[in-house]
């Protein structure tokens, strides 16, 4: 399957049209705490880019920052990316701060209905997991 990955980062906390999570995970670390989840637009189709944000506080500056996206179907997994999110930005070292974590993907044309499991994670310069959420996404017919 090929999927389409792009990631990027801005500062500034924005609120468009988005459906929150209620139901998400935290897998990550101490030094991210998350306060939300969006995804836009609120339903996913195929072959059409949706947005998924982490909004939240970064408690500690981090450098060589690593973006990661995994989709799994049914324990198969669809997309593993991974991005430089200093080479997109080029304002690392990130500074802690509130930040939000826009990560844009896109779900090929023969994508099967159901449940997709979607993991979200940043890395540092030590390799340190900073950031890691869990959410599920639906796919209709
Ligand atoms: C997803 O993010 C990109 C980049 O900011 C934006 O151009 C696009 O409109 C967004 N799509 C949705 C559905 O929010
Ligand atoms: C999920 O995976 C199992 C084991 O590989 C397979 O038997 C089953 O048909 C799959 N279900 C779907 C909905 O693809
Ligand atoms: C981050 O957001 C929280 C809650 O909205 C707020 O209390 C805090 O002052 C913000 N911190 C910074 C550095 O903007």
């Amino acid at each position: 399957m090929k999927a389409i990955f792009v990631v990027f980062l801005c500062f500034a906390v924005f609120a468009p049209a988005v459906f929150s999570f209620n139901d998400y995970s935290d897998c990550g670390s101490q030094a991210f705490s998350i306060s939300s989840i969006g995804l836009s637009p609120e339903k996913v189709v195929r072959e059409k880019q949706f947005n998924i944000t982490v909004f939240g506080a970064l408690k500690k500056d981090a450098d060589k920052v690593q973006v990661g996206l995994e989709i799994k179907f049914n324990d198969t997994v669809l997309i593993d990316k991974k991005s430089d999110l200093c080479k997109l930005v080029k304002t690392c070292p990130i500074k802690a701060s509130n930040i939000s974590l826009p990560i844009s993907a896109v779900l090929p044309k023969n994508s099967p209905a159901g449940q997709y499991q979607v993991r979200i994670s940043a890395t540092n310069d030590k390799n340190e997991k900073i950031i890691c959420a869990l959410v599920k996404i639906n796919l209709d017919k």
